[in-house]
């Protein structure tokens, strides 16, 4: 009963986090000349998403002080890059569909995403000028940190594509890289501008790794299974693209050899039907448990991160908070 209550009591908790969110990003103009550079900007940025980033921003540093409003450039800092970073993943990714609407570089083109992206980066960066000299230094450190790990992790990404030896570890580090170590950075961010002891936010960044992991593979999975009504990305993109996802690789690993060979036949090169390539390779994968096991790999990093909540010197029911987060992104259906 108790931790029901807690349950709801951090739920709303979330949603108001977001909603101020949202009300300092709307505060924000990014729409200023050339038009053809800001108008994308603000086109990714109001199509929404979960702003799970943000709100870990705002969350950590509300763990850590009494006024986490003080956190909201730097949880804004995170939501613009993390932005960026999908407006150059679509083009690489050559995704058609992002929150359930034309990408950018579909509607623009590709040279308006590139310099678009290029420009949210270098905004993302302006709002650490909000800071004072000691918590602007941590934050840019950190920040800086970060893009170069998830640059590291969308290249190997893109490297994958065309190798076949790549391994589960390899596959884990990759992901780690371009996915968890923002979500870190993000609590972490929090954490700083609130002024907590390094350790602590130390705790909190590998409370954010590990789950940052579950996160992704959570996307991987429902980028085969999610539903294309809701989903509101292309549904088999990862297949279409050779992605060496868990799914996958996986796969590979458990399947008979007429599955293996048909698994490596398929992710070689560019096929000519897509639809029948996606419907092959989710069949195989169904065939072979897969998204039993990726759910519960998803379930063991989840719980993983758990443990550093242990270490954190905070209230129980801020450690109940954090634990809720984690438990509704292992379920989310987006
Ligand atoms: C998508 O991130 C990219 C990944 C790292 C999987 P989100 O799933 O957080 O995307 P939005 O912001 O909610 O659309
Ligand atoms: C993207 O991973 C990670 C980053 C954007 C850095 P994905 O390519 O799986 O993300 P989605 O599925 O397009 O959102
Ligand atoms: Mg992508
Ligand atoms: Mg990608
Ligand atoms: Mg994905």
């Amino acid at each position: 009963m108790f931790t029901v209550f807690l349950q709801k009591f951090s739920d709303l908790d979330i949603l108001s986090y977001q909603s101020d969110f949202i009300t300092y990003l709307e505060s924000q103009k990014f729409s200023r000349e050339p038009k053809n550079l800001y108008e994308p900007i603000d086109y990714i940025l109001q199509l929404g998403g979960k702003r799970i980033r943000p709100v870990l921003t705002l969350m950590a540093a509300n763990i850590f002080s009494d006024d986490y409003q003080k956190a909201l450039p730097a949880a804004l800092a995170v939501e613009v890059f993390h932005n960026f970073t999908l407006v150059h993943d679509d083009i690489m990714d050559d995704a058609p569909l992002r929150r359930g609407n034309e990408t950018v570089h579909e509607k623009w083109g590709i040279n308006t995403g590139i310099l678009s992206g290029d420009a949210m980066l270098i905004l993302a960066y302006q709002y650490f000028e909000n800071y004072e000299p000691v918590v602007f230094q941590k934050l840019a450190q950190l920040f800086s940190k970060t893009a170069l790990e998830v640059c590291d992790g969308q290249q190997l990404d893109v490297d994958f594509e065309t190798r076949n030896d790549v391994t589960i570890d390899e596959y884990i580090k990759m992901i780690t890289l371009k996915t968890s170590v923002l979500v870190a950075a993000a609590l972490k961010m929090g954490a700083i501008v609130a002024k907590a002891n390094e350790e602590q936010a130390q705790h909190l960044y590998n409370y954010g790794l590990n789950l940052g992991i579950a996160f992704q593979l959570q996307d991987d999975y429902l980028d085969t299974f999610g539903d294309p009504e809701s989903f509101g990305k292309q549904v088999g993109g990862d297949i279409i693209e050779n992605k060496k996802t868990y799914l996958y690789l996986k796969a590979l690993e458990v399947a008979n050899a007429d599955d293996k060979e048909n698994l490596r036949a398929l992710y070689n090169g560019k096929q000519k039907n897509n639809t029948e390539k996606i419907a092959v390779v989710s069949s195989i994968f169904e065939k072979n448990n897969i998204p039993k096991e990726t759910h519960k790999l998803i379930e063991y990093y989840t719980n993983k991160s758990f443990e550093s909540l242990k270490h954190l010197d905070i209230s129980d029911e801020n450690k109940e908070g954090l634990r809720a987060f984690g438990m509704n992104l292992m379920s989310r259906k987006v």
